[in-house]
């Protein structure tokens, strides 16, 4: 793993938002669950679609081509058609700044 890298303002993803962002050439997506932060692997292991323009409800994420579901505080699948999980990505709130490391 490398640095902590800011992404966004804590203030830019409100709670039960995703957003995606390119972390030193990873895609990676930070989920606002009730105000704790999770980062995950934004391209859904079925046909790659971003998991960010799915739709977030508590702690699972729906992916919006075809259904998957992944747990956004490990990576795990919820549901196929995915087989494989995201991974998982260790998130921090530093002053106002959420930062990601990847
Ligand atoms: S690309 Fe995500 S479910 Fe198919």
């Amino acid at each position: 793993m490398g640095q902590f890298a800011n992404v966004a303002k804590v203030g830019d993803i409100g709670d039960g938002d995703l957003a995606s962002f390119d972390v030193a050439g990873s895609q990676v997506a930070v989920a606002n669950v009730g105000g704790t932060f999770y980062g995950f692997g934004d391209v859904c292991t079925h046909m790659a679609c971003s998991l960010a323009a799915g739709e977030l409800e508590g702690t699972t994420v729906t992916c919006s081509c075809h259904g998957s579901q992944f747990d956004v505080t490990t990576g795990a699948v919820r549901r196929p058609p995915a087989d494989e999980p995201v991974p998982s990505y260790p998130v921090r709130v530093q002053g106002e700044d959420i930062q990601v490391q990847v």
